[in-house]
């Protein structure tokens, strides 16, 4: 089976299409494209994302990218037939009039494509930025139109979920043996979850962030001290130069006896701590900034541990753009190592922790069987929950 994936939840465009060559528990694929373009540069500017203009961004960027991940993949081929006729050029024309901007490329250039060999478009549905996920979503039922390819909804946190699962395999990729229940530490710019998986597509919440997500703190963080956005790589390149001691800040929550997070503290302790200060020199940044990394480290690991032995996990994977933090990698599995515990710990191959579309391709290879959705029930949802992705 074939699948193209669209991703535009936040500030990444991305288009992947795979290939599966096996059904679960494997889902062994060859990856046919893998485009993902980032706004960073646009939204560094502002400190920050901002939803209006990262729907803009994915609507002047999506025909292009999907070109791109045609030629990629060798099914770009021009036809002499315009494939969109009455009346299913009205139908269209509706479905894409929130966005003029798409609109009018999709109109000029896809129509003059064959249409080509995909059986399933696949599409970030949320959770994420709601004006950011019309884009994608509109754009998926238009080509499912001018196609006639069904449109499978998918949820963000779900693709971060399996792709410490996938390893290589002689010509791509599949899910490892994966033993349930599967517990996720999911940390993201908008998302700081324990989710254990009982088994595909079956998920409990077992704990979240009760403010700011993890990735959000090291943004803001990154802000107080004069870092670009994003500040996650900021801070970790910061506090690979930083000692260890030289502050002490909060560990939120890590006594408490739930699941739960809170990470809007720490980041107005370091607030105070830089005001304190006053004007700060390179190595109190580094300073800060390697505390800031061990005290989120350490709350993170340690909620992950304890959930483990009391879920009875046989897996751990980590994902979300803050798994690509070497400090939380190694502070997982050393205190994984250290005290005894046999579980192994999982991430994202390289590239595969910030947003892509391949995880979203692979979350829908695990649906396969599962009945297509009219068009009309596919809508954006911002706070779509892992725990009901399969209802
Ligand atoms: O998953 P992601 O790409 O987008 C969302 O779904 O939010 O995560 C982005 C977040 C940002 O907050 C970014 O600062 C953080 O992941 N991040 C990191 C690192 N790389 C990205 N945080 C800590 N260390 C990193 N190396
Ligand atoms: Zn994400």
């Amino acid at each position: 089976m074939r699948i193209l994936s669209i991703e535009t939840s936040c500030d990444e465009t991305a288009i992947a299409i795979i290939e599966t060559t096996s059904d679960l528990p494997h889902c062994a694929f060859k990856i046919l494209a893998n485009q993902t373009l980032t706004q960073i540069e646009l939204h560094k500017q502002y400190g920050g994302v901002f939803p209006m203009m990262a729907k803009r961004e994915h609507a002047r960027t999506l025909v292009p990218l999907l070109k791109v991940a045609l030629k990629e993949a060798g099914l770009y081929k021009e036809t002499s037939r315009h494939v969109i006729e009455s009346p299913l050029r009205k139908e269209f024309e509706h479905m894409l009039l929130r966005e003029p901007e798409l609109y009018a490329q999709f109109i000029a250039d896809v129509p003059n494509w064959d249409p080509p060999q995909i059986d399933m478009i696949a599409v970030t549905s949320g959770p994420g930025l709601e004006p950011a996920l019309w884009v994608g979503i509109n754009f998926a039922k238009a080509l499912s139109l001018v196609w006639k390819t069904p449109v499978i909804p998918i949820n963000h946190m779900e693709g971060h979920m399996l792709t410490p699962l996938l390893e290589p395999t002689a010509d791509g990729m599949r899910l490892m043996e994966t033993l349930f229940p599967v517990l996720g530490l999911l940390v993201s710019g908008g998302h700081t979850e324990l989710v254990l998986m009982k088994t595909w597509g079956t998920y409990e919440l077992l704990g979240e962030t009760k403010d700011d997500a993890v990735g959000e703190a090291f943004d803001k963080v990154a802000r107080i001290l004069g870092l670009p956005y994003p500040g996650g790589p900021e801070i970790a390149r910061l506090a690979l130069l930083g000692t260890g001691g030289k502050y002490t800040l909060p560990r939120p929550m890590l006594h408490a006896e739930n699941f739960d997070f809170s990470f809007s503290g720490l980041k107005t302790a370091v607030l105070y701590l830089a005001k304190d200060i006053g004007v700060l020199s390179d190595e109190q940044k580094q300073d800060i900034a390697r505390e800031f990394e061990e005290a989120c480290a350490e709350v993170l690991t340690k909620k992950t541990r304890r959930a483990s032995e009391e879920y009875g996990a046989r897996m751990i994977v980590v994902g979300g753009g803050v798994s690509a933090n070497k400090r939380l990698r190694d502070t997982l599995v050393e205190t994984m190592r250290n005290e005894g515990s046999s579980v192994p710990v999982y991430f994202p191959g390289a590239t595969l922790s910030t947003d892509n579309a391949l995880m979203i391709a692979i979350a829908a290879a695990t649906r396969q069987g599962q009945k297509p959705q009219s068009l009309d029930h596919i809508i954006a949802n911002g706070n779509w929950r892992i725990t009901s992705v399969l209802t």
